[in-house]
């Protein structure tokens, strides 16, 4: 099957006409974006370059999942494990949401997306969480599509987190051990709120999760692609989804 993806989602092939069936739109799609830093390489420009037509692809990304229906888009923007990048690359990637905001912030609350950040605020600059801050306040009201960017974000940290919070919790005699229950984990995440993922779709050809939403993912279909973030376009979800309609989900059971 993957490879039969692999050879669909080559760059270099020509697009297929792709119809989905309008009842089976997956509610949560999340995007590990992967392979910018390849695709500026590949053209022999900084890897920053890469980064900055990443940008492009998540807005393009954004309205073709708001087109066909999509509740929530979670994209993977910047991870706990990123800052090890040299500090330019790390201070161009802390300044890609305000400058994404303030081309297209306007639009986003023009069409009824709402903005939401899902990540660890500690370690972010203050210009940082301004911004989705801000979009976040702006589009607040807003019932279209919840555009989610997972920021600083790092899913074992988040387990960590929660089961901490419930630790405290229990310390303070406002639950009793006897009573957890995986709704407990759930709802004390970054993510709570936000069903899971039914869709995980990764670029960039590696095959791998890497710290990403590994609570929520549990039942989540996964589709991989070998084409650069930067690539990324409409027709790419569009063939995403298609993908994901093949799939039986069972969530292991028998039907
Ligand atoms: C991984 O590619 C990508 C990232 C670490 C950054 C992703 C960020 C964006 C796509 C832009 C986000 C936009 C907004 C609006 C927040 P890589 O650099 O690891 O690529 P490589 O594997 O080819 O080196």
């Amino acid at each position: 099957m993957i490879n039969l993806l692999r050879s669909l989602w080559k760059s270099d092939q020509p697009r297929k006409t792709v119809s989905l069936q309008h009842d089976n739109i997956p509610e949560h799609v999340a995007i590990i974006m992967d392979g910018n830093g390849r695709w500026a390489n590949r053209r022999g420009l900084p890897r920053i370059i890469g980064h900055q037509n990443g940008m492009k692809a998540v807005k393009r990304a954004t309205i073709a999942a708001d087109e066909i229906g999509v509740k929530y888009l979670t994209m993977y923007a910047f991870s706990t494990e990123n800052w090890k990048r040299p500090k330019d690359e790390v201070d161009f990637l802390m300044r890609l949401p305000q400058e994404f905001l303030a081309i297209e912030l306007d639009e986003l609350v023009e069409k009824n997306v709402q903005v939401r950040m899902m990540g660890h605020t500690d370690q972010l600059p203050s210009y940082t969480i301004a911004a989705m801050e801000e979009a976040a306040e702006r589009t607040k009201d807003n019932t279209g599509l919840v555009l989610n960017f997972a920021l600083n974000y790092g899913s074992r940290r988040e387990i960590a987190d929660s089961v901490k919070s419930l630790c405290n919790e229990i310390q303070a005699g406002q639950l009793s051990l006897d009573d957890i229950t995986e709704d407990h984990i759930t709802s004390h995440l970054l993510s709570a709120g936000i069903p899971d993922p039914d869709l995980l779709i990764r670029t960039g050809g590696e095959l791998r999760l890497s710290n990403f939403m590994l609570w929520q993912l549990a039942y989540s279909e996964l589709v991989f692609s070998d084409i650069y973030w930067p690539e990324f376009g409409r027709e790419h979800l569009l063939e995403a989804v298609a993908e994901f309609q093949q799939r039986t989900r069972r969530y292991g059971g028998l039907t």
